[in-house]
């Protein structure tokens, strides 16, 4: 690990036992919190997208929100809010997904992006890819390109980033946990 990864793992809380025995819930509350921690993670998850022109930014109800709203500042993007189901007013494109512990749906509004418009997924952490995997369709089906998708973490013993990357999305993570 170089410095600005072993300091952004060190700004995440992890809390054993939550939300179930065995489980080590990885709290990114402890890095948004710290402005410096903060400031890097958006910078770095940036970075392979800087000089690239990115329409929008589509993140994931509710973690994705707040990094993606500062990814999209970040590279002057639009943002699109992907929502658990029964949240969106107008029009909505809507799609099953299942999570570590459970089974949910989102959506977004079918006008939110236009064909071909070059889509970057962000969130704070993938895990089985559920969430991520599902969010991919989702843009696809209304004719987004998905050029990338970047997470701060990455569980990498839960298979969701070769998930994603089988569905053809490049991904960018910055700081890996063994284990759950
Ligand atoms: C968590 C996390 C990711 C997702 C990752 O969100 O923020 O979005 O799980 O898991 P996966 O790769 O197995 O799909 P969660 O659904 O717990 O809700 P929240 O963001 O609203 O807290
Ligand atoms: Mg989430």
């Amino acid at each position: 690990m170089d410095n600005t990864t072993s300091e952004l793992a060190a700004s995440i809380r992890s809390i054993p036992d939550y939300p179930k025995p065995g489980i080590i819930f990885r709290d990114i509350t402890t890095l948004l919190g710290n402005p410096r921690a903060f400031r890097r993670a958006v910078d770095e998850l940036v970075q392979p997208y800087a000089g690239t022109k990115i329409d929008k930014i589509a993140g994931m109800e509710a973690r994705g929100f707040i990094l993606g709203g500062a990814v999209a500042h970040q590279l002057s993007s639009g943002f699109v809010p992907i929502r658990k189901k029964g949240k969106l007013p107008h029009d909505t494109v809507r799609i099953a997904y299942s999570l570590e512990y459970g089974v949910d749906e989102m959506e977004m509004h079918r006008d939110a992006i236009e064909p071909g418009e070059k889509v970057i997924l962000v969130d704070d952490l993938i895990a089985t890819g559920g969430t991520a995997v599902g969010a991919t369709k989702l843009l696809r089906q209304i004719g987004a390109e998905v050029v990338g998708a970047c997470f701060v973490i990455d569980l990498p013993d839960l298979g969701g980033r070769r998930k994603l990357e089988e569905l053809g999305v490049s991904v960018h993570t910055l700081v890996e946990f063994s284990g759950h």
